[in-house]
């Protein structure tokens, strides 16, 4: 008997831990979900969704439910489907979804998300929706798992085995399975704003090397980080889109570094949590692009001061080229220009590695955080 740690140090391409493995990975993984579903003239193909075009343009509501890290790609694709495709859409955790006695019927379109297909909260939510009649597609990455076995159609992710128990490559694999499913629908149904569509169609095929470029420039983060592990809390705004990205970095620090982290709508500061900051306090906040929807980023910028005013340290992550922010940070974390709404994809990123590199700052198991597992299989 002999350990055979040279075999567990090749599983991880000579990385320390598999969850930096996996962060690397990211473009890859989203080429491979995107491989054969998106051609260069703007076509989609998603047949293996098992749902036909008239039952898409049947779909009256969409309803998508997931658990931790999924939750969060519900929350995005909520901006993207409501925007392209103008069918309502809601999104719940699992857990309270089937509770509350939601409404559902034949028109409405449930999308189950889960890395493994077999968290038992989204499982029991799938079995509910079924009950009621609603369509289900589920958004998976572990083939033949449970979730997509009991609903109508399935589109996978492929992002390759996730072992880190905190998700990662298979979040940024999800987004993009979101977006397909979005455009297409809007497609389907023929959206007027057919260009728009097109054109992030394009974009989207893209996002692999975007992905890429914020890979090369994450280094500043990661001393970031290392000078951040003993701060006592984070706190992480965002608007639109930028805010589940922003609930996704609290996330991934309490799982990897078990700190206090908390996400805020930055329209909500004024509300309460305001009040928090004092000096020194870090705020990660999440900038949408200065282009498009302006009126969005004028307002964050207003925020990134108001907190900066009350002592607060600033880490901003903004679009290239940025310059109005560039005087409230006190820490900038440049990212490629994307559309809005596909700025998820690339902002996710440094919130990953902020969060593997301020655990290891700390010492702790990245792969295995303590009290968690990859895949709840308990109520
Ligand atoms: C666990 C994992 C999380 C994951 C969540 C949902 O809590 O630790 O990383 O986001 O389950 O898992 P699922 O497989 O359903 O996406």
């Amino acid at each position: 008997y002999h350990v055979d740690w040279d075999a567990s140090a090749a599983e991880k391409d000579g990385f320390d831990y598999f969850m930096l493995k996996e962060i690397v990975e990211q473009p890859k993984a989203v080429a491979d979900t995107l491989l054969g579903r998106v051609s260069v003239d703007g076509q989609l193909t998603l047949d293996e969704m098992r749902l036909t075009p008239a039952e898409l343009r049947s779909v009256e509501k969409i309803v998508i439910i997931a658990c931790g890290t999924s939750y969060h790609a519900g929350l995005i694709a909520k901006y993207a489907i409501e925007h392209w495709c103008r069918i309502p859409c809601e999104v719940e955790v699992a857990s309270e979804f089937r509770y509350r006695d939601p409404i559902l019927d034949q028109q409405t379109l449930v999308i189950a998300i889960s890395q493994s297909g077999e968290s038992m909260d989204t499982l029991m939510a799938v079995r509910y929706a079924r009950e009621q009649r609603a369509r289900v597609l589920a958004i998976c990455n572990v083939n033949g798992s449970t979730i997509p076995r009991e609903s109508d159609g399935v589109l996978y992710t492929h992002a390759g085995p996730e072992v880190g128990v905190a998700a990662t490559k298979t979040f940024l694999t999800q987004l993009a399975a979101c977006y397909l499913i979005g455009l297409y629908l809007a497609q389907v149904r023929g959206m007027k704003f057919g260009d728009e569509i097109n054109a992030v169609i394009a974009q989207l095929a893209t996002m692999p090397e975007q992905i890429e470029k914020v890979l090369d420039t994450v280094e500043p983060v990661r001393e970031l980080a290392r000078s951040l592990a003993d701060a006592d809390t984070v706190l992480f705004l965002g608007r639109h889109v930028g805010y589940p990205v922003a609930m996704e970095g609290a996330l991934k620090l309490k799982e990897l570094a078990y700190m206090h982290a908390e996400a805020f709508a930055a329209g909500e500061l004024k509300h309460g949590p305001i009040a928090l900051i004092e000096d020194g306090l870090p705020v990660v906040v999440v900038v949408p692009s200065p282009k498009g929807r302006s009126v969005l980023h004028d307002k964050i910028v207003s925020n990134i001061q108001e907190v900066r005013a009350r002592g607060a340290r600033t880490i901003v992550i903004a679009e290239e080229g940025d310059e109005s922010v560039r005087p409230y940070s006190d820490v900038l974390i440049e990212i490629p220009a994307v559309p809005t709404l596909l700025q998820p994809i690339v902002s996710t990123i440094p919130m990953q590695v902020f969060a593997c590199e301020l655990a290891l700052a700390k010492g702790n198991d990245v792969d295995q955080p303590r009290n968690l597992a990859k895949s709840v299989t308990v109520e």
